[in-house]
């Protein structure tokens, strides 16, 4: 059973995820022959997919995903800026790639989540892997087109904008786990005790 700031959680991934595969799906669609374009299409195949587990993960645990109106992407690009070539694409990728993986290794530090949010969690946590592991490839080739100085100027860009965006947007999501971590160490601690 889901208590009420699991379910938000869960769906908040789901609609996180949904977000994510139209971005992709939209930049797959308009990309030249190639390895990038290759990696795009699967990088959105496996965006969608996760997003069909979140809500059978919910679903599993006898619930509906909640209909979440914005999504921490649909922030992104306001702060961030609309990137200008495929450079600036993957660099925003690459930061926003970081912190999904961030966010789903600390939902994984509730110690006693459920094996099923479990294991979408280290399914899910598996594909992100190769999409940064993907896109930090990509970016290495651009060195000689763009140069090296500038593509980590790009990248310090965003992630400065991520940071903006991740204070505003996701404080409740930050709220929501540090509430479930301390309950479950409180708990944990009233067991010992008590
Ligand atoms: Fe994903
Ligand atoms: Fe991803």
């Amino acid at each position: 059973m889901l208590n009420e700031n699991e379910l938000w959680l869960l769906s908040f991934y789901r609609t996180s995820e949904i977000s994510g595969s139209l971005f992709f799906g939209r930049l797959a669609r308009s990309m030249k022959p190639g390895p990038i374009q290759r990696d795009m299409t699967k990088h959105f195949a496996d965006e969608a997919l996760h997003a069909w587990y979140w809500t059978s993960c919910i679903e599993k645990l006898g619930a509906q995903p909640l209909k979440l109106t914005e999504a921490y992407q649909d922030q992104y690009l306001v702060a961030a800026g609309m990137p200008a070539n495929l450079m600036e694409v993957l660099a925003i990728t690459q930061i926003f790639e970081k912190r999904v993986i961030n966010e789903y290794a600390r939902h994984s530090r509730i110690p006693d989540v459920d094996p099923v949010v479990r294991e979408t969690l280290d399914k899910i946590t598996a594909d992100e892997r190769w999409h940064i592991e993907w896109v930090r490839k990509a970016l290495g080739t651009m060195e000689a087109d763009y140069g090296k100085e500038l593509i980590e100027k790009t990248l310090k860009r965003f992630w400065q904008a991520d940071r903006q965006v991740y204070s505003k947007t996701m404080k409740e999501h930050e709220e929501r786990v540090q509430y479930l971590l301390n309950k479950r160490s409180i708990s944990k601690e009233s067991q010992k005790n008590g």
